[in-house]
């Protein structure tokens, strides 16, 4: 009988894209099927995030679980990837000897050899370095799941933002070459798939190499996967303000199938606390770049992260953050309290705003950011928009369910025929992160 593998995947789209890519290498070399339930699991994968929280302390209280399974069935191999083991490989190691396999993001490629290797002595295989690009000419052709896929086109990042652990547990930033990114976006197309979000730390830096020699951006890949003709749509995320350039810019004037969306996080509203952060510009710089966008893409929904409660951030740093927010009208956005990460140049600063300021500040932000969210979908009622239907409704199985340009679930009647199709449907009602409509156009070429 085939090994069955458990996957439990913490925090961001990268980590998504690397399980998946985990579980195609297992099944295509050592032939394992992925499992829903760890105890019927052969092999357990944490495949970690160290971002914010208590990241660690997560990991062990994951490992007290798995151990029992493993005590029960000694043959069970335990893995641990991600940030949490590329940075913490060696504690790792020390407080939970039992663990079989520890390996990083950029080495998720060799995992059936460390798999091979923990069972043929019985003992740890580790290996958390940085082997630069390899890990993409290890891995075998994407499979579809659906008619959205993610395409990785960058690892790492070398911005080093004060706060930041991506850096050091990722490792510096390394582009894929560009037509490397197009054929796995070809073989997706060939699966069905009709939208494609290219994935890195600081995508809008990316700079791959083409077969003339000659060096891609991110605006320049845009255009060439918007040639491909059953290709209806392209996101890319996550981007830093600083290269966010004109042919980006020029990539949102003349490429319809790119979002009407930009996720372009800023963190903060205040100058101060952006110098401070490490960012590199702004709020002015970013209001900038933001308004000449519009005047390309009026409709724009706008999106960023934000972190409340950096070391030395005033009600007045906060009050800048949440007038910037309601200014350039941001749509839904990630919010984090600030947590300090071990490594970091913030993690020298006092962490000096309270818990419970934080705590409020965010809440504020939050409510703030809600309120523009359900403006935008009220603004929505009454307009066309190009969906992508994903499936049908969970709740009405007479209903369609897909997603907008603007990233909300929208919801209408339709016939299951159309799943993976764009349609165009007049919105009729609106939430703040979902919409209700008609159909009014089924799709030009099914
Ligand atoms: N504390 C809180 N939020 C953080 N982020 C990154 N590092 C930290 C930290 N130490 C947030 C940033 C980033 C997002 C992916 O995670 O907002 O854009
Ligand atoms: Fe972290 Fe800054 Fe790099 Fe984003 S750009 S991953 S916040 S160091």
């Amino acid at each position: 009988m085939a090994k069955q593998v458990y996957i439990e995947t913490w925090g961001c789209q990268m980590n998504t894209y690397d399980s998946k890519r985990m579980l195609e290498l297992l099944h295509t070399v050592l032939d394992y099927i992925p499992t829903e339930d760890p105890a019927a699991a052969d092999l357990l994968i944490m495949n970690t995030c160290s971002i914010r929280e208590k990241a660690e302390e997560k990991v062990f209280s994951c490992l007290g679980r798995w151990r029992k399974l493993k005590d029960k069935r000694p043959e069970v191999l335990l893995a641990v990837g991600g940030c949490v083991a590329s940075q913490e490989g060696s504690v790792i190691q020390q407080r939970a000897p039992y663990v079989d396999i520890i390996f990083g993001p950029q080495t998720l490629h060799r995992l059936p050899n460390l798999i091979l290797e923990a069972q043929t002595k019985h003992g740890l295989a580790m290996d958390i370095s940085f082997p630069a690009i390899e890990k993409f000419d290890n891995l075998p052709t994407p499979k579809a799941e659906g008619p959205c896929a993610l395409v990785s086109i960058q690892e790492g990042c070398n911005k080093y933002c004060k706060y930041c652990i991506v850096p050091f547990t990722r490792g510096e930033e390394v582009n894929r070459p560009l037509d490397d990114v197009l054929s796995e976006v070809m073989s997706l197309t060939e699966q069905g798939v009709r939208e494609i979000t290219l994935l890195g730390q600081n995508v809008n830096a990316y700079r791959g190499v083409m077969h003339n020699g000659e060096i891609a951006t991110l605006g320049i890949l845009i255009a060439y996967i918007a040639a491909i003709p059953t290709i209806g749509r392209i996101r890319f995320y996550t981007s830093h303000p600083t290269e966010f350039d004109d042919t980006l810019l020029q990539a949102y004037g003349e490429i319809p199938q790119l979002a009407n969306h930009l996720h372009l996080p800023i963190q903060s509203g205040s100058d101060a606390i952006l110098a401070a952060m490490g960012r590199g510009h702004t709020a002015l710089e970013y209001r900038a770049k933001i308004k000449a966008l519009r005047k390309l893409r009026p409709t724009l929904s706008l999106t960023s992260d934000f972190i409340i409660g950096y070391p030395g951030e005033t009600e007045k740093d906060f009050a800048d953050t949440l007038a910037l927010v309601e200014e350039l009208d941001f749509d839904h956005s990630f919010s984090f309290i600030y947590s300090q990460r071990p490594g970091t140049l913030a993690a020298a600063l006092p962490d000096d705003v309270s818990l419970e300021v934080k705590k409020h500040r965010l809440y504020r932000l939050q409510q703030q950011l809600r309120l523009q969210a359900a403006q935008h979908s009220q603004r929505m009622i009454g307009t066309q928009q190009s969906i992508l239907v994903l499936g049908v409704s969970d709740s009405d199985p007479f209903k369609l369910m897909g997603k907008t340009e603007n990233n909300r679930t929208a919801y209408f009647r339709g016939d299951s025929s159309l799943v993976g199709q764009f349609v165009t449907i007049a919105i009729t009602a609106a939430a703040p992160y979902t919409v209700e409509g008609e159909l009014v156009h089924e799709p030009a070429y099914a």
